[in-house]
Order: C-alpha cells, then sequence, then structure tokens
C-alpha cells in the first residue's frame, strides 16, 4: 500500500476543502511502526496525501496512497499507510488540502507503559445504543479497539426491504460515528480492527470476492478479501483476528494457518483470539454446527499454544467461561468471552455448565495488558465493571522477566 517513500516538506499546504465525513485508522502491518489512515471523498477530490510530522517536531512529512472507487457510485475511498514511524509515538497529521488536524498514536514495542483495547461485536443495529457504548468505550481511551463482527448490520433481510443504497448509507453512518466518538480524552482517533459477521457479508457463498462486499472494500487489510490475519505487537500480544466461516471455511486452509501462526508465537507474552460466531455460546444452541466446529478445529490449537482469552460474538449477551480443555473444565484450559452486546438488545443468557458468569446486558471487554499480568473487564453500556479476569503472560516469558531482573541485581 505505500505507493513510494515518503517525502520531507517544510509545512503543510493550505487547507481548501471541508474536512471529510468518514475518517478512520486501522493497521494492515505492524502496529508500533505503521499507521494505516482511510477516508472517503466524492470523485470530485481524488487527492490521496496524508501530511504527518510526530508531535514536537517542525517538518512535516508527505506519503502518497492509492484510492478506490466504490462500484455505482462517485464515492471514493482513500487508503494511505505511513510506515517508518517511532513505536510509542504521537502524531499529527492532515489530509492534503482539507481542513481538519488529527492525532493518532502507535502501539509500543514493549509493555513499559500498559496497552489498552477494547473487544466487542453486534454494534450497529440500534444507533443510539451503540453511540451509548461508544462514548463508554472512547471514555477508557483505549489504544485501538476491535468489532468482533455485525458491525453495521447490513445484510439480512433488513436489507431486502430497506432498497437500493441503503447498505452503504448504514456503513458510512457506523464510520461517521467511529470519527465523532472514537476519539481519546487528549484528542487521539482510535483504530478500528474490523472482524467479519454474518451480517457484514452475504452469507450464501463462502467464495470471497466473488461479490461486491462493502467490508472489503471499506477496510485496508494486508490482503484484500483475507479476513482472517493476526496483529502483532512487539514481543507481547499476538491477536487473531478469525472467520467463523462468512467468507472463509472454519477448519481448512484457515485451521491450517492458525496452527501454523500460533505455533510461530510460542514466546509471546498473550496470546488472544477475537472471532464472531461463539464456540462456547451463551444464547444459541451449544449443538450447532458453527459452535461445533470452533471446538472442534480451533480450540485444541487454543488449548495447545495457551491462548489468554477468546472473545466470541453473535449470541447478544456477555457471557465469561469456566477456563475449558477438552470440552471440560479445566483450570488449565481457554477462557471464553463476550458474546456480542453492543449496540444491540440484549438477550437472556442460558444456564449453561460451562459459563462462569453471564449477564443480559449490552457490554463489551477491556483489556490492560502489563508485562506480569494482565487483566480483562466487563464494561457495560452505563460504564461499570461487572466482571473481571486476570490472565497471565506465558510462562516463557515470565522466566524470561525474571532472567532480566537476575541479571540486573
Ligand atoms: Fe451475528
Amino acid at each position: 500500500m505505500i505507493v513510494g517513500g515518503w517525502s520531507l516538506i517544510g509545512a503543510a499546504p493550505a487547507a481548501i476543502a471541508k474536512a471529510p465525513s468518514v475518517l478512520y485508522l486501522t493497521w494492515m502491518h505492524d502496529p508500533t511502526t505503521t499507521m494505516t489512515v482511510q477516508w472517503h471523498t466524492t470523485t470530485e477530490d481524488p487527492v490521496t496525501q496524508v501530511y504527518y510530522r510526530k508531535v514536537g517536531e517542525a517538518e512535516w512529512r508527505m506519503q502518497e496512497g492509492i484510492y478506490q472507487q466504490l462500484p455505482k457510485t462517485n464515492l471514493l475511498v482513500h487508503t494511505v499507510e505511513l510506515d517508518e514511524l517511532v513505536p510509542n509515538g504521537e502524531y499529527q497529521f492532515r489530509l492534503g488540502g482539507r481542513k481538519g488536524e488529527y492525532r493518532f498514536r502507535t502501539l509500543p514495542d514493549d509493555l513499559s507503559r500498559p496497552v489498552k483495547f477494547v473487544i466487542g461485536g453486534d454494534a450497529y443495529f440500534y444507533l443510539a445504543t451503540m453511540r451509548k457504548m461508544n462514548a463508554q468505550i472512547a471514555s477508557c481511551d483505549p489504544d485501538f479497539v476491535v468489532v468482533g463482527g455485525d458491525i453495521a448490520y447490513t445484510n439480512g433481510r433488513r436489507a431486502v426491504f430497506k432498497g437500493k443504497g441503503w447498505e452503504l448509507k448504514r456503513w458510512r453512518t457506523f464510520l461517521k460515528e467511529w470519527k465523532s466518538q472514537m476519539v481519546t480524552s487528549d484528542g487521539r482517533l482510535i483504530p478500528i480492527m474490523p472482524v467479519l459477521g454474518n451480517h457484514d457479508i452475504k452469507a450464501t457463498t463462502l467464495k470471497p470476492m466473488s461479490h461486491h462486499f462493502y467490508f472489503y472494500d471499506l477496510f485496508a487489510m494486508e490482503e484484500k478479501g483475507m479476513p482472517y490475519r493476526v496483529l502483532d505487537a512487539g514481543n507481547y500480544l499476538s491477536l487473531f483476528l478469525l472467520d467463523t466461516g462468512h467468507s472463509y471455511n472454519i477448519g481448512g486452509q484457515q485451521t491450517d494457518w492458525l496452527k501454523k501462526t500460533l505455533s510461530s508465537r510460542e514466546n509471546v507474552a498473550y496470546k488472544m483470539a477475537a472471532y464472531h460466531i461463539a464456540g462456547y455460546p451463551s444464547v444459541y444452541p451449544f449443538k450447532g454446527s458453527g459452535p461445533k466446529r470452533i471446538r472442534a478445529e480451533w480450540s485444541p490449537l487454543f488449548e495447545r499454544y495457551h491462548l489468554n482469552v477468546a472473545f466470541e460474538h453473535h449470541n447478544h449477551a456477555y457471557k465469561r467461561t469456566h477456563p475449558m480443555k477438552a470440552s471440560k473444565i479445566d483450570p488449565d484450559g481457554v477462557i471464553y468471552m463476550g458474546d456480542g452486546s453492543w449496540g444491540v438488545t440484549p438477550r437472556k443468557p442460558k444456564h449453561l455448565w460451562y459459563l462462569d458468569a453471564a449477564a443480559q446486558v449490552n457490554a463489551v471487554c477491556l483489556v490492560t495488558l502489563k508485562p506480569d499480568a494482565s487483566q480483562v473487564e466487563a464494561l457495560t453500556i452505563s460504564g461499570q465493571v461487572i466482571d473481571s479476569v486476570m490472565t497471565l503472560p506465558t510462562q516463557s516469558m515470565v522466566a524470561w522477566n525474571e532472567g532480566q531482573l537476575l541479571e540486573s541485581y
């Protein structure tokens, strides 16, 4: 996505056009040294340039990117990837020729400061509900947010009745809200990492890119049409973003990739996964084909490689399972949390043997990563923390930390 290198210029040019209503950040590559900036304009404004500088530096740099016209519209999606950034760096940026100045921060390359992120799913069903939850999320000042599928509810029966253009309008409403709400108390835009859900794409096909899907047009990814991927930050986090059968089958190619990718990250301190359908559902049937497939294909890998937490959604409730191993409660097992109740009407969770905590409430999970132990809290729409769990880094990381401490004595 990088188009040539950046160039150094003295000052950003004068802004003439108004600020775009849709502007968002995401990552295609290393979140400690890159940032991907995306925004929408009409075809009349094809300028795809970002001017940026580290806070405190005098000179601006300019990076060009690419744009893509959304089929059958006059809208352009602009994408510029900034690279060679400093870890834990605060940056200012402007869009070429446009008003507005924004800020972002890269992730640190170690946990010398805590890293915070939020994971939730099933977001924009009701606008008012999503807005309330968005406000709670932004007030936590997270480094980034993962939306675990069913982002804007653009596919489904509702779409059939709403007519032409409705899907894109809904996506853009979601993104406009993101721009205005997902800003930290010190003015940073909060990057989004999207995960595919059944209402984000036509569920009738498993042939990615054979149809026109806004999900893939709107969100830059390392490989277009490849929704499963891993976000690696330093040696402290590997976050697996998976596809529960909406573009790719759960098993086969995706599971092979997961196995290979997990096995090469054994020494990463925290390993987590986020995906849409739940292997341990709080509302939908345990014996459903999706849940069964997740438990058969992915759970053994999560257990073998000691995943800290698997974040699941789609059920519209809050849940946390007991640690699970080989389909039994086991202190050495994996915890499954979430269940997707960001901006929907929450459902009543069932009383199930594998659930340790559950509630009929709008909630998301707030993760705070620290070197010795990390915390995952359930944050409700009214700002209460109703549940909390502690998770430890891998044994190898603990040993490594101890080794470092001993050496320094
Ligand atoms: Fe769903």
